[in-house]
């Protein structure tokens, strides 16, 4: 199969394009490089021995994006590509929903100007919102809490009202929980621009010396160590997540929501620890006052993915911070 996949030089997108060269399908990569690196291609070449066709360029970019889908006769899309930084999309609203909203439309209509009607699309579990106690299933009522979840919650209408107009239209939404780790060769990760918003890369750069000490965001919420509780995914089982949802959706009409995390609970202190195991050092952390917007603790119910999909996380977190060390020892200042 031929697929699209816009912003397939990201975190995520990257270590999906590995996993569809590796099942013999021909993944053909858009990104700006808003945030990404284009020797990202290098490192896919390095594992797969493969290195994928590249368009600098932007999904908001319609033109573009009809040429790409008729000549590399694309059968299906994988769309990555948007903006994902919660505090930003507070101060700066409408330039999410332009990236994220928008641009997932010009997409949509320039696939269906080309008769390409197979559609994976990243969505996330914060399309939740905290309005209910885990494990969130796909039925727990929607109510995102910031512009970036709004988002995601907006395209996954989009595509569920698209779906039923024309039976042709083949959507899925996955609703990622907290991706973290790398892939196991150390040569492709997470590579945050600037100060990291997110635990794991937080750790890995404190582990590298890059970072004095974690902040651990509130140690008074009602779980069992007082830190928050999130479900963790390696990224090469969010990666196969992807591999599954889309053998199971090509050709299959309909909006298709799928949980793709662990099933599991993992508290800040916890993961501190298994970092620590993982470096060889104890990681030095504070404690700080409560994040605002951070929820106590939510963690998925993965049950719909793993019997529609066949598919289950499978790496543990020793794996997630044991990958992630190695990526970030290899590579202490990222990509070159
Ligand atoms: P990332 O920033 O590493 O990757 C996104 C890629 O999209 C980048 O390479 C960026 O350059 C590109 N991009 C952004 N806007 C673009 C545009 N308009 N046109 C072309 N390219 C564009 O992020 P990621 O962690 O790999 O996330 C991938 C997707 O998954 C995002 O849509 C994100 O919202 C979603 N998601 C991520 C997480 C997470 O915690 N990482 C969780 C849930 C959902
Ligand atoms: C995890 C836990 C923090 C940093 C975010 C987005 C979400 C999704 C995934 C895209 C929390 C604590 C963190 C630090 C800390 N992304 N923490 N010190 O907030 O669960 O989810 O990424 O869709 O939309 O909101 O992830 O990694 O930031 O936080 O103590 O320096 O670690 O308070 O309990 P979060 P996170």
């Amino acid at each position: 199969m031929r697929i699209l996949v816009t912003g397939g030089t990201g975190y995520i997108g990257s270590h999906t394009c590995v996993q569809l060269i590796e099942k013999g399908w021909q993944p053909v990569i858009i990104d700006s490089l808003v945030n990404s690196k284009i020797s990202v291609l290098d490192r896919i070449h390095q594992i797969t021995g493969t290195r994928p066709a590249f368009i600098e360029g932007d999904v908001r970019d319609a033109g573009l994006l009809q040429k790409v889908l008729t000549e590399h006769a694309i059968e299906a899309v994988i769309h990555f590509a948007g903006l994902k930084a919660v505090g930003e999309s507070v101060s700066m609203p409408l330039k999410y929903y332009d990236n994220n909203v928008h641009g997932s439309l010009v997409l949509m209509k320039a696939m269906k100007q080309c008769h390409v009607k197979t559609l994976v699309f990243s969505s996330s579990a914060t399309v939740y919102g905290d309005s209910s106690e885990p494990p969130w299933s796909e039925h727990v009522p929607t109510s995102p809490t910031n512009p970036y979840g709004q988002s995601k919650l907006m395209v996954d209408q989009i595509m569920a009202d698209a779906s039923i107009s024309d039976t042709a239209w083949s959507m899925t939404s996955l609703r990622y929980f907290n991706p973290v780790g790398a892939h196991p060769s150390g040569l492709i990760g997470e590579d945050p621009q600037g100060i990291p918003n997110n635990l794991m890369p937080f750790l890995a750069q404190v582990a590298v010396g890059r970072r004095e000490a974690l902040q651990v965001f509130g140690n008074d919420y009602p779980t069992p160590d007082g830190t928050g509780v999130r479900d963790y995914i390696h990224v090469t089982d969010l990666a196969s997540g992807h591999i599954a949802a889309l053998s199971y959706a090509h050709g299959r009409s309909g909006h298709h929501v799928f949980n793709l995390g662990s099933g599991q609970g993992i508290s800040v202190l916890q993961m501190q620890r298994a970092f620590s195991k993982a470096c060889g050092r104890d990681l030095p952390f504070v404690l700080s006052p409560r994040r605002a917007g951070d929820v106590a603790a939510y963690w998925a119910d993965p049950q719909r993915a793993q019997s529609t999909l066949n598919w289950q996380a499978k790496k543990s977190i020793d794996d997630m911070c044991q990958d992630t060390w190695r990526w970030q020892s290899q590579n202490p200042s990222g990509y070159p």
